[in-house]
């Protein structure tokens, strides 16, 4: 049992978005330690089929269950929407999703809820779902956002262009007047400056990255699974380039991080980064 505590907490997304998971892990289990891995040479994940959300997915919870990880956390709502339910039978370890946690604070703030993500998830209609089964009463607006997550991934947070498609997104949204916005894709968090700029403080906030981890510290807990020392440094993990994405996440890293390649379906690990950096827009 002992063993098993000390293991690490897996942590997926396609790329930068589960930093915004990574980074309340930090803040409220910081003696945990984590393996984040990024499917960097397949995102964006929002324009896929649910055929290949599902198949990139058990890679990935294939690789983690080599990694020895005691829980994955999916800091990925495409993959908590088009996958959870059928991969949590299939691995020894408890799996968990944005989708719920992040539906359970929208419900507890507002009646008129709006919901931004990529075009996988809202199709899916997880949040609609998920919202109405805890309160029938609650209207939810979708909207799929696909330039958002190339931006993200391209580094592009602060370009006018960037502020031009937020407006475009969610004026049409708050027409709905909305009183709730819940961040139904992790990489949209680290748009939250220029988010703020167009929807009035009225609106409440939602990111599903903060209740995720709220109920992956009750379940390990529950499961006799917390650990109690002090935490190995974060391992980092990529499927694209290692460079390129050590490169992007320190400015939410606060340094930069060395990160691994790794090949899916489950090939070799090299330790050492090879890429150069990637010319980036
Ligand atoms: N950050 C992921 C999500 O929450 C995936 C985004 C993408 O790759 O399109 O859905």
């Amino acid at each position: 049992m002992r063993e098993i505590q000390n293991s690490p907490i897996g942590v997926f997304d396609s790329g930068v978005g589960g930093l915004t998971v990574l980074r309340e892990l930090y803040q409220q289990l910081p003696q945990e330690s984590i393996l984040y891995f990024a499917d960097t040479a397949r995102l964006p994940y929002g324009n896929r089929s649910a055929k290949e959300i599902l198949q990139f997915v058990r890679e990935i919870l294939a690789w983690m269950a080599q990694q020895k990880v005691k829980m994955v956390i999916m800091a990925c709502n495409t993959s908590s929407a088009l996958a959870l339910e059928a991969v949590r039978q299939e691995f020894d370890f408890p799996i968990l999703g944005v989708i719920l946690p992040g539906a359970k604070a929208a419900v507890e703030r507002g009646k008129r809820i709006g919901v931004i993500s990529t075009p996988a998830t809202a199709k899916s209609q997880a949040y609609r779902r998920a919202i109405q089964e805890i309160d029938p009463t609650a209207q939810v607006w979708q909207l799929g956002c696909p330039r958002f997550v190339p931006l993200i991934e391209q580094n592009r947070l602060w370009d006018v262009h960037t502020q031009e498609v937020a407006r475009e997104y969610l004026v049409p949204l708050l027409a709905h007047d909305i009183d709730t916005l819940v961040y139904g894709c992790t990489h949209y968090r680290h748009l939250e400056a220029i988010i703020k700029t167009i929807i009035p403080s009225s609106v409440k906030l939602v990111d599903p990255a903060t209740y995720v981890v709220q109920a992956a510290k009750k379940e390990l807990e529950l499961m006799g699974l917390s650990k109690t020392s002090l935490a190995s440094p974060t391992r980092f993990a990529v499927s694209g380039s290692s460079a390129a994405f050590s490169h992007l996440s320190q400015q939410w890293l606060g340094y930069c991080p060395s990160v691994e390649s790794v090949s899916l379906p489950i090939g070799f690990v090299s330790t050492f980064p090879r890429e150069q950096v990637e010319v980036l827009e």
